[in-house]
């Protein structure tokens, strides 16, 4: 039994002058969810510190970077645009940047480097254990560990390459072809399959995930619900949109009896490794965090 935020209220944040500092860099970064999270963690943990939105343009990024070293910040997110440029600027890079060629977490260390990360793939893959969907395990006689993500874009070489770490092997499916065989070239192990018959070739895979932002609310087509009549009988579909928390695929694998797995999960285990670095805790992904973020989409 879970106890909702409203049975547990939080303690006052406490920001004093010794506060850790860390924030998230986008333009725009208004509709981040990340200040939310990391606040809320801060209370619930009673850290004293303080997580802000920083609005910087893609011109400005390098200075906005090296300013909040200078002001003795810990680190930052960083979202769209800027996840190349920080990976650009980044001194030390962990494997998972390397491997996806974009940073969503700047470290600033003690002696002055700045190390970067790509927590977004372990993130997913966090949230995928997390709802017990257990990896390579997944797999099935018919299916082997075969898994096919649709989307080509930032999201998908992020979750490639997490997946292929967890031992699964990756089939790529893009309505543009080309953006498709150069993500799979790219990496090692990968395999593409056209996007006119993914439908139809569905019962060779254990898992569905869709990294493309089809579905989504406000998104380029929020309606998107493919056909999923040739889902192998055991095949978990999941979904990197987290608005709508079901979105129009999942409830059509739910109607199909198959597991689903949302977005919502991804987004708070990317959190956790930049929180542990720059706060000093490990912050715990339960129910009592998904309600709160949960209940920001309806405020
Ligand atoms: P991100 O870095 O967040 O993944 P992106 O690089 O813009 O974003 O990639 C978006 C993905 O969604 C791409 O795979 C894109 O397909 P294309 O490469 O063909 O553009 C996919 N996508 C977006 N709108 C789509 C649509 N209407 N139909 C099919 N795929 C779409």
């Amino acid at each position: 039994m879970t106890s909702s935020p409203d049975t547990q209220p939080l303690p006052v944040q406490r920001i004093t002058g010794k506060a850790r500092l860390a924030g998230v860099l986008g333009w725009p970064v208004g509709h981040s969810r990340s200040p939310l999270l990391h606040n809320y963690w801060l209370r619930r943990y009673g850290v004293d510190g303080a997580y802000v939105p920083l609005p910087a343009r893609p011109e400005a990024f390098e200075v906005a970077v090296r300013g909040l070293q200078a002001a003795g910040f810990r680190g930052a997110n960083v979202t769209v645009p800027h996840k190349e440029a920080a990976f650009r600027l980044a001194d030390v890079l962990d494997e998972s940047a390397r491997a996806t060629g974009s940073v969503n977490t700047l470290i600033f260390q003690d002696d002055g480097m700045i190390r970067g990360l790509s927590t977004d793939g372990d993130g997913f893959v966090a949230s995928l254990r997390a709802a017990g969907v257990d990896l390579p395990a997944v797999s099935h006689a018919s299916t082997g560990r075969r898994v096919l993500l649709l989307g080509a874009g930032g999201a998908a070489r992020s979750v490639a390459v997490s997946l292929a770490a967890a031992g699964m092997e990756v089939c790529i499916t893009n309505r543009t072809r080309a953006r498709a065989d150069e993500l799979a070239a790219s990496l090692p192990g990968l395999s593409v399959c056209p996007w006119e018959e993914w439908e139809d070739r569905l019962g060779d895979y254990a898992l569905l995930v869709n990294t493309t932002s089809l579905g989504m609310e406000g998104g380029p087509e929020p309606g998107f619900c493919p056909a999923l009549e040739r889902a192998s009988a055991g095949l978990v579909v999941a979904d990197i949109v987290y608005v709508p928390r079901v979105t129009p695929l999942m409830a059509e694998a739910q109607r199909r009896g198959l597991r689903t797995v949302g977005g919502l999960g991804m987004l708070l285990h990317q959190a956790r490794l930049g929180f542990h670095a720059w706060f000093g805790v490990e912050p715990q992904v339960d129910a009592q965090t998904e309600a709160y973020v949960l209940a920001s989409f309806s405020s």
